[in-house]
């Protein structure tokens, strides 16, 4: 893979979906995200006895950079086995889009590399954001 920082972003996410607890999709989820500090994060899918319960590789991904002290995603790779790749659903989109800019690169790869890029408006365009709140509700 010749550019090194997205290498670096491709390693985490294969990393974090060895972890992924799926055992009842089988669907293995990793995610990494680059913030403005450098600083990578990641996460994988954790599903529940309880369906609904189950949480995103994205999902994890941006709680473990909130929870560091950081909130502006630079980057973002979300990596899943299979032809059919694993584009983030919706709910992801959103959380992904309170966090990361218009033109912030959203990498999907397989295990073997990167297959798309998209921006994030890109991937939810015309979407609710901060400042669609009145200014004394914006986060
Ligand atoms: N999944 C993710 O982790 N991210 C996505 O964007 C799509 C779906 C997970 C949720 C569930 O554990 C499994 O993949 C099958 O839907």
């Amino acid at each position: 893979m010749p550019n090194n920082d997205l290498a670096r972003l491709f390693e985490a996410a294969l990393t974090a979906q060895r972890a992924a607890y799926a055992p009842y999709s089988g669907y293995r989820v990793g995610a990494a995200l680059r913030t403005a500090s450098g600083a990578i994060f990641s996460g994988c899918n954790v599903e529940n006895a309880s369906f609904p319960v189950g949480i995103c590789a994205e999902a994890a991904a941006i709680s473990a950079m909130v929870a560091a002290g950081e909130r502006v995603i630079t980057e973002m790779l979300v990596l899943a086995d299979g032809e059919a790749l694993a584009t983030p659903c919706g709910a992801c989109r959103q959380r992904i889009r309170e966090f990361a800019a218009p033109e912030t690169p959203i990498h999907i790869a397989d295990a073997g590399a990167v297959r798309m890029s998209f921006t994030q408006s890109s991937l939810l365009p015309h979407s609710f954001g901060p400042d669609n709140l009145p200014p004394t509700r914006r986060g």
